[in-house]
């Protein structure tokens, strides 16, 4: 650890009533810039509703609902109990070959809330697995139907699936390409959606560049669609800045994806439960795909889980051969953890008492014209929304990339309010019980740490 504090990061240390300690270099955190946090730690103690506090006791607004997993709140009393009782009542069940009531209360629970016809549901236990299930299923599925060419996957540029391999080989980053060289092979990638030049400060769906989607004609015409086996997408990009699908760009891949037999993978790992106004972005949207991957919101992010939704004639392809094999060899010892299934239909019971699954788009107005007066502040260059995401783009400060969000971001934090950046965007996506002043609270307080570090 470098020893030597940056005056600075002293300052924001300071600020946050937080002073260099001992005791925190045995864990490597995940995603963290280590040395800057340990010479200024932001250390949570306790979180409730809209709110966490630190170990000093300072209020944090939460402007990402946690990392975008917290949808009703922290520390809801329903989901609360449902962890509590459960964990007394039945810790651990093995799901090899055994299972238990909760895993399909909650699988059917699932189904009912999402598009028609994805009624069967697979346990994971994070995004990142979610993912890589889906994309076994895929592959497997046009195995036992005789297609087993089709092993190629699809992704996208600016894509984030996760930190798995195959997650990181549909992904879109450079950042995973430069760190961990060629992952899983037979992937190729259609161009990305943010198209600046046309579409900056879209108030929700840009409207140009549903033609994107063509690009996926393209990788059929090079590869053959025989040996295409999905395409994987995020209706909304979150981890690379929010971006939102232009206008008929999804329904556009679907009739690809469909003409040519290709499986379509939505990945609402973020914009599942609730984020865009409908429990799922498929139905915001109105584009069914094949298999919706989700995890965070699905339990309110209190116990790790994901799942993948998958339309109910892909798993019945499965369903042959001797009745004592196992039809598809995958799964995790935590699949469908009691804990986690607890969680998850205290969460849901939640979600529906409160309404909160239609809450963004009831808000979405009003969130929409908070975050767009943000335009004509210094170095705003776009600002993107839809339901309750919003992502404010700065212009990076020359020759050094992503310093000044990461600024924004400390200064936020001493402010009282917690905020992600991805690049030089900053990121909010609240919980869906966030009332129109705390909306106007997140707002201002951005306004005045952009202005600040003008
Ligand atoms: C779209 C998407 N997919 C996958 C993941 C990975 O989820 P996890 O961190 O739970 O593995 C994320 C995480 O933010 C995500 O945004």
């Amino acid at each position: 650890m470098n020893k030597a504090i940056d005056p600075a990061l002293m300052q924001a240390a300071e600020a946050i009533g937080s002073t260099p300690s001992t005791g925190l270099e045995a864990w490597w955190m995940p995603f963290t810039a280590n040395r800057q946090f340990k010479q200024a730690p932001r250390l949570l103690a306790r979180a409730s509703g809209m709110h966490y506090w630190d170990v000093h006791g300072r209020q944090i607004l939460d402007g990402v609902a946690g990392l975008w997993c917290v949808n009703a709140g922290h520390a809801r009393p329903r989901i609360v109990q449902a962890i509590q009782q459960q964990a007394a009542e039945l810790d651990f069940a093995p799901t090899f070959q055994m299972g238990h009531p909760k895993a399909f209360e909650l699988a059917e629970r699932l189904a009912s809330i999402a598009p028609a016809g994805l009624n069967r549901v697979f346990f994971a236990n994070s995004g990142s697995e979610a993912v890589e299930t889906a994309l076994k299923i895929a592959l497997a599925y046009h195995r036992v139907r005789g297609e087993g060419t089709r092993t190629r996957l699809i992704g996208r540029e600016r894509g984030y699936h996760g930190v798995n391999f195959g997650g990181i080989s549909v992904g879109g980053m450079v950042g995973n390409r430069k760190t961990f060289g060629l992952a899983v092979a037979g992937v190729d990638h259609l161009r990305h959606t943010h198209d600046p030049a046309r579409n900056a400060f879209s108030v929700g769906q840009p409207l140009h560049g549903a033609d994107f989607a063509d690009d996926l004609e393209r990788l059929v015409a090079l590869h053959d669609a025989s040996n295409i086996a999905a395409v994987i997408v995020e209706p909304v990009a979150g981890s690379t800045g929010v971006l939102v699908p232009p206008v008929g760009y999804l329904q556009r891949l679907r009739e690809i994806c469909t003409r040519h037999g290709i499986l379509l993978i939505f990945d609402e790992v973020i914009t599942g439960f609730g984020r865009t106004g409908q429990p799922f972005a498929a139905q915001t949207f109105g584009v069914v795909p094949d298999m919706i991957t989700c995890a965070k919101g699905i339990n309110n992010g209190c116990v790790p889980m994901g799942a993948v939704l998958v339309r109910q004639d892909l798993h019945d392809a499965f369903m042959t051969g001797p009745e004592h094999q196992i039809e598809f060899f995958h799964g995790y010892t935590y699949s469908a953890h009691p804990l986690a299934c607890a969680a998850a239909l205290g969460t849901l019971d939640t979600y529906a008492e409160e309404g909160l699954l239609t809450r963004a788009g009831e808000l979405q107005d009003y969130f929409a014209q908070a975050v767009h007066s943000l335009k004509g502040e210094p170095n705003v260059i776009d600002i993107r929304n839809i339901g309750l995401v919003g992502g404010i783009e700065l212009a990076p400060l020359p020759g050094e990339p992503t310093k000044r969000a990461f600024g924004i971001f400390l200064d936020l934090y001493a402010k009282g309010l917690l905020v992600r950046t991805t690049g030089d965007t900053v990121a909010l996506s609240p919980p869906l019980i966030i009332e129109r002043g705390q909306i106007d609270q997140i707002v201002d307080l951005l306004r005045g740490a952009i202005r600040r570090a003008a």
